[in-house]
């Protein structure tokens, strides 16, 4: 059985998508993010982990139209909302694409996925990230800041209530960019920038 906001979102049946790209949209505008991307790097072959039902895939093949896109996730039906001949999905964890496929992508994204993830598991994800990247290659990832904010709340309530995750745990910055140093090293990150319409969308540029 889905979440109930999964399940209220189909029942919108052919509006499905413009359902799911409004209620996103309240927290995050990933045309911002995805405007990010482009000023940071030039990617040839992107990986993105934890691509979901493909609303960022989607942007990013549209703005990267010359590079490989893979999605991965651990949920069936990855990147259902989103078909594109260019696009490849796979259902497989990071750890395990690591193992096939090291060193493959210039580019790694990892948008709102690591609240989602158990703390215990977060540095091997990263591991894995930095495993598949080649040297030189660069790692965004965006999370949402835990703040003591009405936003924030709201964020969480979404998070719990419809998107049916009674594990999700934010973190605030600092422990946003422990998690990043202890596994890409003290200099890794050589950019940060708000994400709209919130500046608890936190993303950060990291080069391997
Ligand atoms: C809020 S969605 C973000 C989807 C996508 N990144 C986007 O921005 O459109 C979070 C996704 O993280 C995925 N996820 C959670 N734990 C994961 C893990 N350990 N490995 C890969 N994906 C994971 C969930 O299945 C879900 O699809």
């Amino acid at each position: 059985m889905g979440s109930i906001g999964a399940t209220v979102r189909r029942a919108f049946g052919p509006y499905e998508r413009h359902v799911s790209e409004l209620y996103r949209r309240i927290f995050i505008d990933l045309e911002d993010l995805s405007d990010c991307i482009r000023g940071w790097t030039e990617p040839t072959a992107i990986c993105e982990i934890g691509c979901g039902e493909g609303a960022l895939a989607e942007r990013l093949c549209r703005d990267f139209p010359d590079a490989s896109y893979l999605g991965i996730d651990i949920i069936p039906h990855l990147g259902r909302m989103f078909e594109d001949e260019r696009a490849e999905f796979r259902q497989i964890d990071a750890q395990d694409l690591a193992k096939e496929a090291a060193g493959k992508f210039d580019l790694i994204v990892i948008n709102d996925v690591m609240h989602h993830v158990p703390g215990a598991l977060r540095v091997d994800i990263l591991k894995a990230a930095q495993q598949l990247l080649v040297p030189g290659g660069v790692l965004v990832f965006k999370d949402w800041l835990k703040r003591k904010t009405p936003i924030h709340a709201a964020c969480y309530f979404a998070d719990v209530h419809i998107g049916g995750d009674k594990n999700v745990a934010y973190m605030p910055l600092q422990d946003q960019r422990d998690l990043i140093t202890s596994v890409f090293g003290q200099d890794a990150i050589v950019a940060e920038q708000s994400i709209k319409p919130w500046s608890q969308n936190h993303a950060f540029k990291i080069v391997k």
